[in-house]
């Protein structure tokens, strides 16, 4: 296949500008000769929602899917209330897609700077893959309040783990270790606490594991694993965990790794009956929003991996090899998003 349609949400705050930076390395990328790929943009976000009180409207959705893969900048703001954004647009398209792998590597690429002393803590560097479970777990929405206002109130919000959904995670995250040189992977959970759904999470470790006998695994609870990853990164390779722990241990992830403005992922279907979503770790940044301060390395490396998922393995790794040479080079100095973007389109 040579020709791809690209779905283009960019979203709020930063978002748009970001992503016009990873749009303009794709076509640098594939040049006068390579695969073509026609774009589509999607208005989701506050301004849709402030003009007509629509989040993600079903004919948007619709043809969302008919598309090969989909590009997000940012979804929230400020002038909207807190969650309607994130469970009406974000939360949404990454369950309606099926999106049950939200892949978040964390790398230290040379010549960035880590709040770490990595030449102590991790003298391998820092590599590894956060196989974050992105359907489950406390973002259902399955919860509520009563007695509200009240001193008697009381919240829920119930933590779903479905054996199928973590049973195909978990052998997502096996089949990732596997392809990777210390084929390590490790289980995050806090199953002394959470005993029923660490119970179900050990288990189908356990047993999936049984068809990687190859692959080393380990646990750490999810406190301890902060820690470790504060202090002796080098000990991950891949890390499979929930939702919600998945959530805060990406942001960690990203601080020690050259920090929020550098760290992709990828909302993946492996299963491939859907368009997978590739997207900034970061958020929507409204305070420098519309000044063009924005790192758009991040939604670059998310291109970097879009093209990965198409098969495109040649553009990906260009791509990859660009922003590392960027990075390399970029020193202390401070960029404006454009003149990244066009640095790195340069090197293309
Ligand atoms: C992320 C974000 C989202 C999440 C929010 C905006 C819903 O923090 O992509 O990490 O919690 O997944
Ligand atoms: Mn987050």
């Amino acid at each position: 296949k040579d020709a791809y349609s690209i779905a283009v949400i960019g979203g709020d705050g930063i978002g748009p500008e970001v992503v016009a930076e990873g749009l303009k390395v794709l076509e640098a990328v594939t040049g006068d000769t390579g695969p073509t790929f026609a774009t589509n943009d999607y208005d989701l976000g506050a301004r849709r929602w402030h003009a007509t009180g629509e989040t993600l409207p079903d004919s948007v959705l619709h043809e969302l899917r008919g598309h090969d893969a989909i590009l997000l900048g940012a979804i929230g703001d400020p002038s909207v209330p807190s969650g309607v954004l994130e469970r009406g647009v974000l939360l949404p398209l990454r369950f309606a897609l099926d999106h049950y792998v939200n892949l978040r590597p964390a790398k230290l690429f040379p010549g960035v700077f880590s709040p770490l002393d990595v030449a102590r803590v991790a003298p391998d560097g820092i590599d590894f893959v956060v196989v974050r479970e992105g359907t489950e777990g406390p973002y259902t929405g399955n919860g509520g309040a009563l007695r509200v206002g009240t001193p008697h109130e009381i919240a829920t919000e119930v933590s779903v783990n479905t054996r199928y959904g973590v049973e195909r995670v978990v052998r997502d995250a096996f089949a990732r270790a596997q392809a990777r040189p210390r084929k390590h992977l490790t289980l995050v959970h806090k199953h002394n606490v959470l005993t029923h759904a660490g119970h179900l999470w050990r288990r189908t470790v356990e047993e999936v594991g049984a068809e990687f006998p190859d692959v080393e695994t380990a646990y750490q609870h999810v406190d301890a694993a902060t820690i470790f990853m504060a202090t002796d990164p080098g000990r991950f390779d891949v890390i499979v965990t929930d939702n919600l722990f998945g959530d805060i241990l990406t942001d960690i992830a990203a601080a020690i790794a050259g920090g929020i403005g550098l760290a992709a992922s990828g909302n993946i279907n492996p299963a491939r009956t859907t368009p997978s979503m590739f997207e900034p770790v970061h958020g929507s940044a409204p305070d420098i929003a519309g000044q063009s301060k924005a790192d758009p390395t991040a939604a670059i490396l998310s291109v970097g991996m879009l093209l990965a998922h198409l098969g495109l393995d040649r553009e990906a790794a260009r791509v990859d090899d660009a922003v590392a040479a960027d990075l390399a080079e970029r020193g202390d100095a401070v960029r404006s998003t454009t003149a990244v973007g066009d640095a790195v389109a340069a090197r293309l």
